[in-house]
């Protein structure tokens, strides 16, 4: 008896103490395709900036207090007496439509920083008895805790990453109600912190889906080349569930001829090496996409895939062996005609296809994880992606739980797009200051991306300056550049410092042997605003600009690739300059109503006719 109640005070006590412990279920992979059923379309929502329904007046959590009477809105109390005392109503409240920020739903929430409540009621009939019923989120910004029928499944931190719980034991047929507190206030030791060059959209922002799997399930699978390999696919397959061990996993792959099974161990994982000297490899040339299909006992996953390698060879970057130069521009998650969060493949497709127009091969999606819409129609387009975590200007680098925040970000993207063949970068950050604290946080990070994946390179966005002796000529000295793969740099000459002409008088001194990426260069221009190349805003400053940038940076010799300062302009509460800018960052390509400025003929131009090694 002493045991059991020993064990339970254990269980309980490791419960209290952690935020994400008995809370998430470890991230499922390959969903597209699997039974899915939406939670999307009209939620109700309640607004609550003093929390109160969350914490009771003497500011405890209502969901960790033995008697929380009917407070905490989580509980969703109906009234059923005349005398209730219930002073919120979800059924009677406004609705959000999921997925989509909530700033740009309702006037009055444009820029909302606080909690909103969430509700959904639905009814759900299992396909089999012994299924496993998930509910999947494609993002919550920034912080979301979930309850399902008043039971709490958890917190998630992190703004745009996915994440799951189950609900097999909670869920019911009929008469089920979903609640989330979504909260995207800014804190200082969050990732990214307090400050940013974007808007802070809050809400259910991505997709949410019930998932329904057998009762060993694929949870996980990575199927890629092997690094620096054209003819070995390799990675692991990972079961959830029960009698784990020793379960056959076929792999199917019919148009490269492979038909291979595996058997997993005791934990239910079993690593895959394939050998194959029959596939056509991925290139934006040639996007090839294979029907690739897992089986484990009732489970299957299947999913497009395309295979290729990269990798980087002294100043050269390697695709499929042979060099490329990255024709890329910098991308916001924001469908820029909505002015909001961009969420769907439909979106996908529009800004790849603008990235297609510039003649275009490859897009930095910055500064955060995208939908996972984006990898998927760059799969099909031919367009390669640089990947990024939050972790952008100035963090809270001595917050060991900044630090874990980071990691799991990192962790979930690279879990969800690990097998899309258009993601070739994983980026650990952007123009981050050069400080000890810093260099041990971002390193660690490196060495995260590369244990999880040693496929893909890994960079992140640094920042270049002038010698004191003189400031023409430019240095790369940030130590961070020693542990990346491909050295990339922001630079605003002509913009944030000095003017276009200058541009001619810069001197690059790189040292190092690496291919260099210009991660950010631009100007900011009002779409239609005109006049000579020196009046600020104009489209012919802009257009100057790219043109002089460009002449300069063709003379770096392990020039291998530029991704500009940005496809589309973009809300940011950083610039409210009256008529020009009106909370709008005008560093855009593309205006607010989907008009290109002239730069984007220059870009256009560079890219159509540059080639590599002339
Ligand atoms: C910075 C930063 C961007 C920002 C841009 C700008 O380099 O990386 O996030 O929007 O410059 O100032 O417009």
């Amino acid at each position: 008896m002493k045991n059991a109640i020993f064990i339970k005070l254990f269980f309980v006590l490791i419960f209290v103490t952690s935020e994400n412990l008995f809370c998430q279920s470890p991230l499922i992979t390959g969903t597209i395709k699997r039974k899915t059923e939406t939670l999307n379309g009209k939620w109700h929502y309640i607004i609550d900036p003093y929390e109160s329904g969350f914490y009771n007046y003497r500011y405890q959590p209502y969901d960790e207090v033995e008697h929380p009477g009917s407070g905490g809105y989580y509980k969703n109390f109906i009234q059923t007496d005349k005398s209730d005392l219930i002073e919120y109503n979800f059924d009677k409240s406004p609705t959000l439509l999921v997925p989509g920020d909530w700033n740009t739903q309702d006037e009055r929430l444009l820029y909302y920083e606080g909690t909103i409540w969430y509700k959904k009621s639905f009814d759900y009939l299992k396909d089999n008895s012994s299924n496993r019923i998930f509910i999947y989120f494609g993002a919550a910004n920034y912080q979301a805790d979930v309850y399902l029928n008043g039971k709490k499944l958890g917190r998630h931190i992190g703004g745009f990453t996915p994440f799951n719980f189950e609900v097999t034991d909670i869920i019911k047929d009929t008469g089920n109600f979903i609640i989330v507190k979504v909260d995207n206030k800014r804190k200082r030791e969050a990732v990214p912190t307090l400050n940013t060059d974007w808007w802070n959209y809050g809400g259910l922002t991505r997709d949410v889906k019930i998932i329904e799997v057998p009762e060993t399930f694929i949870r996980d699978y990575f199927i890629q080349l092997k690094r620096d390999s054209k003819d070995i696919l390799s990675g692991y397959v990972k079961l959830d569930g029960n009698n784990l061990n020793n379960v056959p996993v076929e792999i199917h792959i019919p148009e490269a001829g492979i038909k291979h099974t595996v058997q997993t161990n005791e934990k239910g994982n079993a690593e895959i090496e394939i050998r194959t000297s029959k596939l056509t490899l991925w290139s934006p040339e040639n996007p090839k996409l294979y029907d690739v299909t897992l089986k484990a006992g009732q489970d299957i996953v299947n999913e497009k895939t395309g295979f290729r390698t990269i990798s980087t060879g002294g100043k050269e970057i390697l695709l499929n062996g042979q060099p490329v130069f990255l024709k890329g521009i910098c991308i916001h998650e924001e469908n820029v005609l909505r002015g909001n969060r961009a969420y769907s493949k439909e979106d996908a497709r529009m800004i790849l296809g603008w990235v297609k127009e510039l003649s275009g091969n490859f897009a930095r999606l910055a500064h955060y994880p995208h939908n996972g819409y984006m990898a998927r129609v760059a799969d099909e387009m031919g367009i390669m992606l640089w990947e990024e975590i939050p972790v952008y200007w100035t963090i809270d680098w001595e917050n060991e739980k900044t630090f874990n925040n980071a990691k799991s970000q990192l962790k979930d993207v690279i879990t969800r797009d690990k097998n899309r063949a258009s993601v070739i970068f994983w980026s650990v950050g952007n123009e981050t200051p050069v400080i000890e604290p810093r260099l041990k946080f971002m390193t660690s990070l490196i060495a995260e991306a590369k244990k999880l994946d040693n496929t893909r390179l890994i960079s992140a966005a640094l920042e270049q300056h002038g010698l004191e002796e003189d400031r023409n000529i430019r240095v790369i000295t940030d130590p961070l550049a020693d542990y990346v793969d491909v050295l990339s740099f922001n630079e605003y000459i002509g913009w944030y410092d000095g003017l276009p002409d200058n541009c001619e008088n810069i001197i690059w001194k790189i040292e190092q042997d690496k291919p260099v990426i210009i991660s950010e260069f631009g100007a900011g221009a009002l779409q239609g605003f005109h006049g000579d190349r020196l009046t600020r805003w104009t489209e012919e400053f802009q257009e100057d600009l790219y043109r002089k940038t460009l002449d300069m940076l063709v003379k770096i010799p392990q020039l291998r690739g530029t991704t500009p300062w940005i496809l589309c302009d973009f809300r940011s509460p950083r610039r409210p300059l009256p008529v020009i800018q009106d909370g709008w960052n005008r560093k855009g390509l593309i205006s607010q109503t989907g008009n290109k400025k002239k730069a984007f003929y220059v870009l256009k131009n560079f890219y159509n006719n540059f080639e590599l090694n002339k």
